[in-house]
């Protein structure tokens, strides 16, 4: 049940198709309270094992809180609808249940990793005060997307998925891609400019907000994008995964 407070400090998780990263976060400033630990995401990352590797990150930090974390699929309700990069034998699990009794905390909330890392840069980031419809993306072993129209989480939006060139656009642009095909960054943001004029012309968002791994390095990309839309990178970069999904859980958010 939920205590009469909201919580000011939550553990926020970031399930990756690569790595399960985790710390404490202090949810009205986005601060790290933490040194941020990093698994190796379980393969085959089956439910027990995703399950298991949080109970990891949850025991070496001794945390007894509640906790927000980020999965890389659909999330309703805490149960698992999609696993695009992860086992397909998580799909129908109640990730929050299992983790609520597999780590005794006393709460865990899931939602998607994109709207997660959005929610710390509406909230705290990048787009702070941005009116309109603010469309965060994030490139990793997927592409991740979250919607806000003022300021308010449309969840789920899953448009990194959408049909671009005739393929699923994440087979064209995600991390994978791009390494296989040996392209540069320079490169391969010139391929991604040209998606994100498609998706201008289908969504006409007030704003980009770029992230995840992909855009770690985000000086390399200054002058790149094009689009009429204007575009800022991720104030929390690769942590705002953490932070929006420690924010999430703090003032437990209801995902359906
Ligand atoms: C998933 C999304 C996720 C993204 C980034 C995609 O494959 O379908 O739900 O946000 O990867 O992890």
């Amino acid at each position: 049940m939920r205590s009469i407070y909201a919580w000011m400090q939550s553990l926020g998780v970031d399930i990756g198709g690569s790595g399960i990263k985790g710390a404490v976060v202090e949810t009205s400033s986005g601060e790290l309270l933490t040194k941020r630990f990093r698994i190796p995401t379980p393969q085959p990352a089956t439910a027990d094992a995703v399950v298991d590797t949080v109970r990891a990150l949850v025991d070496e930090l001794k945390w007894t809180g509640p906790i927000g974390c980020g999965y890389p699929g659909v999330m309703k309700s805490n149960v698992v609808h999609t696993a695009a990069n992860l086992d397909k034998s998580l799909i129908g699990v109640d990730l929050g249940k299992a983790l609520r009794e597999k780590c005794k905390v006393p709460e865990a909330m899931i939602l998607n990793d994109a709207d997660a890392a959005g929610i710390a840069e509406i909230r705290l980031g990048a787009g702070r005060d941005c009116k309109g419809l603010v469309m965060m993306i994030t490139i990793g072993t997927g592409i991740g997307t979250a919607l806000f129209n003022n300021g308010v989480l449309i969840p789920n939006s899953e448009i990194g998925h959408i049909k671009y060139r005739g393929k699923d656009a994440e087979s064209l642009l995600a991390e994978p891609a791009r390494k296989e095909k040996q392209l540069s960054r320079k490169r391969w943001a010139e391929q991604f400019n040209r998606y994100l004029k498609y998706l201008e012309s289908l969504f006409w968002p007030d704003l980009f907000v770029l992230g995840g791994g992909g855009f770690k390095k985000s000086e390399k990309f200054d002058g790149v994008f094009t689009t009429r839309t204007p575009v800022q990178f991720a104030q929390f970069r690769n942590q705002a995964g953490i932070i929006g999904a420690a924010i999430a859980a703090a003032e437990d958010m209801k995902v359906r």
